[in-house]
């Protein structure tokens, strides 16, 4: 099975770009098509939230419009940049369903999560999300299962996010160190690629299409992004039940060539 993760597309009106610098759609749109030119296709793509930058209905229908062209399914969670019932309402509840959902179709088992919480930029979760969670996991402790939601409910020494929190990861924490069977926690938000071990899973975070957060370990500048190329994370769960993850950059590069010949 073969997972796509898209996060923080950050998407605006037609015609403009996010912060007035960064081409989102033009980024979104190459990426759209390198991954219709995978092989094996993905059974699924994942979009992990901020899809839109300001949460309009013009933008997540400019989202929807760019999206089409993508040849594989794909579902979607909010961020704290959209607005959810703008997501659900332009998408359709097909794509992005209200609330948190399950994807049980493939061998592994996707669970979509919202962590937003209306006017904040910090995640949260609830008690009956928590519940919920649970009883989800309960129904199928032995299928390997992946999480995906918005903020990464573990600190990753960036600033803003970590001061921003997550309400509940506490309460998430305890659901997940319940279960053995959760290959990974898929996030986004932090515009950079950040793996971390949390609760007996691995939290990841994708790169953001285009807009690199600034690396600051000393946590104590600004947060800024950097235009890069745009990129994406693919999740493969082989034939040996590893769930592998590799970061594809849509930089050029130079090649192929053969190790032995150097
Ligand atoms: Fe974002
Ligand atoms: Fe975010």
């Amino acid at each position: 099975m073969l997972i796509a993760q898209i996060s923080d597309t950050h998407i605006t009106a037609p015609g403009t770009n996010t912060c007035g610098v960064a081409p989102m759609a033009d980024n979104l749109e190459r990426c759209i098509t390198h991954i219709n030119q995978l092989e094996p296709k993905p059974d699924v793509v994942l979009l992990t939230g901020d899809v839109t930058n300001g949460g309009t209905v013009e933008e997540a229908r400019h989202a929807a419009q760019l999206l089409t062209k993508l040849e594989s399914p794909f579902y979607v969670i909010p961020g704290n940049h959209d607005a959810a019932g703008v997501l659900s309402l332009v998408f359709g509840e097909a794509v992005c369903p209200a609330g948190d959902y399950v994807l049980d179709n493939g061998p592994v088992r996707l669970i979509g999560m919202d962590s937003t919480d209306p006017g904040k930029p910090g995640g949260k979760i609830t008690a009956a999300q928590a519940e919920w969670l649970e009883g989800q996991l309960a129904n199928e402790p032995d299928k390997p299962t992946i999480i995906f939601i918005h903020h990464p409910p573990v600190k990753c020494s960036v600033i803003e996010s970590d001061e921003d929190g997550f309400i509940g990861a506490d309460l998430l924490g305890q659901v997940v160190a319940g279960f053995s069977n959760i290959e990974r926690i898929l996030c986004g938000h932090i515009h950079l690629l950040v793996h971390a071990r949390w609760h007996g899973t691995i939290v990841t975070t994708a790169p953001s299409m285009g807009m690199q957060l600034g690396l600051d370990l000393t946590m104590e500048k600004e947060a800024e992004f950097y235009l890069n190329q745009p990129g994406y994370l693919l999740h493969y769960w082989t034939k040996h039940k590893n769930l592998i993850t590799h970061a594809v950059s849509l930089e050029s590069a130079q090649g192929p060539y053969r190790f032995e010949e150097h």
